[in-house]
């Protein structure tokens, strides 16, 4: 049996939900712009790369992006990829998430790309129980350090020019990290004392 997917779920006002056939244009209308690419790994997709990737989430049972909802209209997307730890032949298979997200231009600065974050997460380390979740960045892309940090992930790793970047040629990069049990001491804490939702 797959896991039941962690969507629906509303942070702050944004709403995650699974993907559908109506969001891939709309996907496709903002994923390969210059202001959406200028931090991005991949920097173009094709309307049928979109698509084949985005109807595969619903029967997949390692892909559990989403995208998120403003007002009714899609503001941006999270992706949640289940895939193996680092190490030794014998280790347990699919425990760990990579997550990333992008927002709609015109929504950003508003607490989207947090929401889709803290959704990420919760989603990994509460729904999905996996063990470990990171995330990876240019170190530049200040407003994605900000959120990982928010989302409190730990920078575990700073890869001094280790990212190829189109205009800027080498580049350093930013690898995030959480392990459940620590997140989920740190989110009760914050809980506790009141800092946290
Ligand atoms: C990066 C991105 C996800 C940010 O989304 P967003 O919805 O604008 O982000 P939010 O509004 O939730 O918050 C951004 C945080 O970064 C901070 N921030 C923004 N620009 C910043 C900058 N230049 N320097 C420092 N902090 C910055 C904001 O103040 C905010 O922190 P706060 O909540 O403590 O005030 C969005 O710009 C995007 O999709 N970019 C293109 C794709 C991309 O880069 N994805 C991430 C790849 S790793």
């Amino acid at each position: 049996m797959p896991p039941l997917r962690p969507w629906p779920k509303t942070i702050n006002g944004v709403l995650l939900r699974d993907p559908q056939d109506a969001d891939i244009e709309v996907i496709a209308s903002f994923r390969n712009l210059p202001e959406v690419n200028r931090w991005m790994i991949v920097t173009h997709q094709t309307l049928d790369e979109l698509r084949r990737s985005w109807l595969a989430v619903a029967s997949s049972q390692t892909d559990f992006s989403c995208v998120a909802e403003v007002d009714g209209e899609l503001a941006g997307v999270g992706f949640l990829e289940v895939e193996d730890g680092a190490g030794q032949p014998g280790k347990p298979r699919g425990t760990d998430a990579c997550i990333g997200y992008i927002v709609r231009p015109g929504y950003e600065g508003r607490g989207v790309g947090s929401a889709v974050a803290r959704g990420l997460v919760e989603a990994a380390f509460v729904h999905l129980e996996l063990r470990r979740v990171t995330a990876g960045c240019f170190a530049d892309n200040f407003a994605s350090v900000r959120i990982l940090e928010k989302t409190g992930l730990r920078r575990e790793q700073h890869g001094r020019g280790d990212s190829w970047h189109a205009e800027l040629g080498w580049v350093d990069g930013y690898t995030y990290g959480a392990l459940r049990d620590e997140w989920l001491a740190a989110r009760a804490g914050s809980l506790a004392a009141g800092t946290g939702s």
